[in-house]
């Protein structure tokens, strides 16, 4: 059997200016690049969402997970429009939102399955990449550095501890301190989800690593933003770069 392409590939480089934020579930990917994107003026593409949406809209006509099919899935998955709002590329079922589904649990024990769909990553890769043709994208993921920009002058991978991502991960879910307990099973369930999409969470060999077990959201939020000024500075630009 002869390889398949990589999803997407042909696409003209994107226009803009790209910071590619990959890394496991629950390492903070997309709230630290929603406000990357909010330091920058830039817009932020949340990959996992599409993933997501695509996997809610398929579920949406039932029938076992198990025997979903990629042409059943991707079919399903025309429903699903991007809509604007401020710097957050949120994306819409049948033109409305659909955030709670998205994120609840029965597409969450889904996704994965859904995400090893060739097809149904080039559809993904073709709408993240359409959106970096028209502006600066900070574009959460896995294989953002490595498959859909392998060029992005900025690549980020973040890392933390499984106990730290499954402790915030609950204490964002139930707006309170998770027990041990509590902490112990979700950090169970990160682990095996971490096995499930370990083909395509892949560090790039350029990406600058940033654990951020011991790091306060704002700590990583400031070395991305430094880290796009100092890629971004012009030639002769003098002024200080914050670290
Ligand atoms: O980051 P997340 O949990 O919202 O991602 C949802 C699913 O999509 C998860 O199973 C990993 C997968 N995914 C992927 O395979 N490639 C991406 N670029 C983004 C997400």
């Amino acid at each position: 059997m002869s390889p398949s392409p990589p999803a997407g590939a042909g696409a003209p480089p994107p226009k803009g200016f790209v910071i590619a934020i990959d890394g496991p579930a629950a390492s903070g990917k997309s709230s630290t690049a929603q406000w990357v994107a909010d330091s920058l003026g830039y817009v932020h593409v949340d990959s996992g969402a599409l993933y997501r949406a695509a996997t809610a809209c398929r579920a949406r006509k039932g029938g076992p997970a198990a025997e979903w099919t990629e042409d059943s899935v991707l079919e399903a998955a025309s429903r699903v429009t991007l809509r604007m709002v401020g710097s957050w590329l949120e994306p819409l079922i049948d033109g409305v939102p659909a955030e709670t589904e998205i994120r609840g649990s029965p597409i969450t024990s889904q996704v994965s399955r859904v995400a090893q769909m060739p097809r149904v990553r080039a559809w993904v890769n073709d709408r993240v990449r359409a959106t970096a043709q028209d502006f600066d994208v900070v574009v959460d993921g896995r294989d953002i550095g490595t498959v859909v920009f392998p060029d992005a002058p900025l690549k980020i991978f973040l890392v933390a501890d499984p106990w730290e991502r499954a402790r915030r991960r609950l204490t964002q879910q139930l707006e309170r301190r998770p027990s041990d307990e509590e902490i112990a099973a979700e950090t169970e369930r990160l682990v095996k989800r971490d096995s499930r999409d370990s083909t395509q969470t892949v560090q790039a060999k350029d990406a600058v690593l940033i654990d951020t077990t011991y790091l306060t959201q704002a700590e990583q939020v400031e070395r991305i933003v430094a880290l796009a000024r100092a890629v971004t500075r012009r030639p002769g630009d003098t002024s200080p770069v914050d670290a």
